[in-house]
């Protein structure tokens, strides 16, 4: 008999963690109506009244040690002990997550969006795929114009004339369906992506992103462009920042400028972002061409206007000096996670 219990009583000891189901097996083999210590029971019933002396103690310290153990694996059982660790501890703080950041050139589109909105601009979209009409013909682009190839377009389908499709190459084809579709006055910016077929490298995509404007109403002029346009330049890069315009060309506008601000890096003192001539440029601009008037259904000796385009990576390059345009579409977070978040 004791050498039955010194047996058992090792198993027991041995038995450390069990699952839900060798737990029960533990408690049938040990505990149960027909299990060990019920047996070890029935033998001592037998036995002489010496032994009786010696097992009695024994016996029953068997059996608490037993009932000990099914006790103790029962309590972890499935839980914490099996897992090695304690019970959830609910008042500890939860586990952190890491907020994303915005884009540079959302940040930067959302800042071009509020100055004009203040102003009073709405803001208008447009396809991204676009005809023939809608970014070339109706803004004053004769066919087989060479002032077509100042835009190298991406074509989707090409039949030399009016069907051509086309990735749109510049928002200002939001502004001919803006026109066609309503009644003036006008006054509304369009950010948006436009693409272009160059060459990928530090200083072109081929694809960006813009904000063009219109402002279509009776007696607008060109003191009003350059009124607004200088008012958001001192919106967005601060008060003292000068503005020059310079004749320029464009198919649509009449006349044209390009519009240079005094460099936001140097403050003109000449640096390697103004290639040391302290101005860069960062739009173009002019009157609405009165043909484009026409073309959108516009009564021309009524109406005037005014429109400029920017692209927003170049105002972005301005403002955080990122001098690879490649880094806008390469999602690295290192160079995301460096930007603010906006709290919305
Ligand atoms: N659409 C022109 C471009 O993409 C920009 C522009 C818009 C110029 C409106 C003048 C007026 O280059």
């Amino acid at each position: 008999m004791q050498q039955q219990i010194d047996k058992y009583t090792q198993e027991i000891n041995n038995f450390v963690k069990a699952t839900a189901d060798e737990l029960e097996a533990f408690r049938i083999k040990f505990l149960g109506t027909k299990g060990i210590v019920k047996d070890l029971f029935e033998q001592f019933k037998t036995v002489g009244a010496e032994e009786k002396r010696t097992f009695g103690k024994v016996l029953n310290q068997f059996k608490q040690l037993a009932e000990a153990k099914y006790n103790e694996l029962k309590e972890g059982a499935g839980t914490a002990a099996e897992s090695g660790k304690t019970e959830a501890d609910l008042t500890l703080p939860g586990d952190g997550f890491a907020l994303g950041s915005r884009h540079p050139l959302s940040l930067v589109r959302n800042e071009i969006i509020d100055i004009f909105k203040r102003l009073g601009f709405v803001v208008a979209e447009g396809p991204e795929i676009e005809d023939d009409w809608h970014n070339f013909s109706a803004l004053n682009f004769p066919e087989e114009h060479p002032a077509r190839d100042m835009q190298d377009t991406f074509f989707i389908k090409k039949n030399h004339g009016q069907d051509d499709i086309a990735l749109r190459t510049h928002t200002s084809s939001v502004q001919v369906r803006m026109m066609e579709n309503g009644k003036p006055p006008f006054r509304a910016i369009m950010p948006g992506r436009v693409y272009r077929n160059e060459a990928i490298s530090a200083r072109a995509h081929c694809f960006f992103h813009q904000v063009e404007g219109l402002y279509v109403d009776e007696n607008v002029s060109f003191a009003d462009l350059k009124q607004t346009l200088f008012h958001f330049v001192q919106e967005l890069y601060g008060e003292g920042t000068k503005v020059r315009f310079r004749p320029s060309y464009f198919p649509f506008t009449e006349p044209s400028a390009e519009m240079d601000i005094s460099c936001t890096i140097c403050k003109g003192d000449g640096c390697n972002m103004c290639k040391y001539s302290g101005w860069v440029e960062i739009l173009g601009c002019g009157m609405v061409d009165p043909n484009v008037l026409e073309n959108c259904g516009i009564n021309s000796k009524k109406y005037t206007g005014f429109a400029f385009g920017m692209g927003i990576e170049r105002i972005t390059n301005l403002k955080y000096v990122i001098r690879d345009l490649r880094l806008f579409s390469e999602n690295d977070v290192r160079f995301l996670k460096q930007f603010k978040t906006e709290i919305i």
